[in-house]
């Protein structure tokens, strides 16, 4: 695809993300309807299932060719990824969205004949665009972001999900312990936003197609490694346990988890 058509592709995506930012933020003024999903703690609220129908119907007026994988079901049932396939993520991070009223993400990733070509992660309440793909570079808003200090485990804060922290899984108290600290945000694109800026240097969670699909695109842009929590290649419609992080931070971990 030439560049022209990247960039505008782009804008148009980012003018969905800022209409659907309002959408979101409209519909937090009124009553949550909150439901579970597989348990307590998988929640999904009126506002997920709006917001991705939202995006889907700009998406299928935009390119109704493309499929769409969409977390909530509105989109189509992928088996094979040629051609154009859209990943949308509504609200990442739901449990927060639900009880803080914060610290969630609407992500949307375009892969084209199974290559990432743009990421976006867009954190809602503070308002920041985490944008780009291999073509274009990563941008926090407008501003080009460059590729991440490649600090070692010891030299940085890592994001582990409580879940894995809690369950010793992987050893993952071990990595934790031999970080400068551990952090768990309970949104993947929060989290991954933050290695983008450099702000975390590693990010272990169990995690499904929607909550990687742009973080994998724009992390991997910028030279950080996006694997399974034991170094493998990620398949595009599979889940596992994921693990974004610095090459150096990588090869700290790998030996750990065994
Ligand atoms: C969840 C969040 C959370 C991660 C879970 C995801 P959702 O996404 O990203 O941080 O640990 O595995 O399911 O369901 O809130 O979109
Ligand atoms: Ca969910
Ligand atoms: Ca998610
Ligand atoms: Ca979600």
């Amino acid at each position: 695809m030439d560049q022209g058509q990247l960039q505008e592709i782009d804008q148009t995506v980012k003018g969905w993300l800022r209409d659907s930012r309002k959408f979101v933020l409209t519909k937090m003024a009124e009553k949550l309807n909150v439901a579970e999903k597989s348990s307590r703690k998988d929640l999904v609220t009126n506002v997920d299932k709006a917001n991705e129908q939202f995006l889907i119907e700009r998406i299928r007026q935009f390119s109704p060719d493309s499929q769409i994988l969409g977390e909530e079901g509105f989109g189509d049932k992928i088996t094979e990824t040629s051609g154009w396939v859209w990943v949308v993520d509504p609200i990442d991070g739901t449990m927060n969205f639900v009880k803080q009223q914060d610290h969630f993400a609407t992500m949307i990733a375009l892969y084209i004949d199974g290559q990432g070509v743009l990421g976006y992660i867009n954190d809602i309440m503070n308002d920041d665009l985490y944008s780009g793909g291999p073509q274009l570079g990563v941008f926090k808003n407008e501003q080009r972001l460059p590729a991440p200090a490649n600090l070692g485990l010891a030299d940085g804060l890592i994001g582990i999900s409580g879940p894995l922290i809690l369950r010793n899984q992987f050893n993952m108290q071990i990595v934790a312990e031999k970080s400068a600290g551990v952090r768990a945000y309970g949104s993947a694109g929060i989290e991954i936003s933050h290695i983008l800026s450099g702000k975390l240097n590693g990010y272990i969670s169990y995690l499904k197609p929607w909550d990687f699909g742009a973080g994998k695109i724009l992390a991997e842009t910028l030279g950080l490694s996006v694997t399974t929590v034991d170094g493998k290649p990620l398949g595009m419609l599979s889940s596992d346990f994921v693990m974004v992080a610095t090459e150096k931070a990588q090869r700290d971990i790998l030996p750990i988890v065994g």
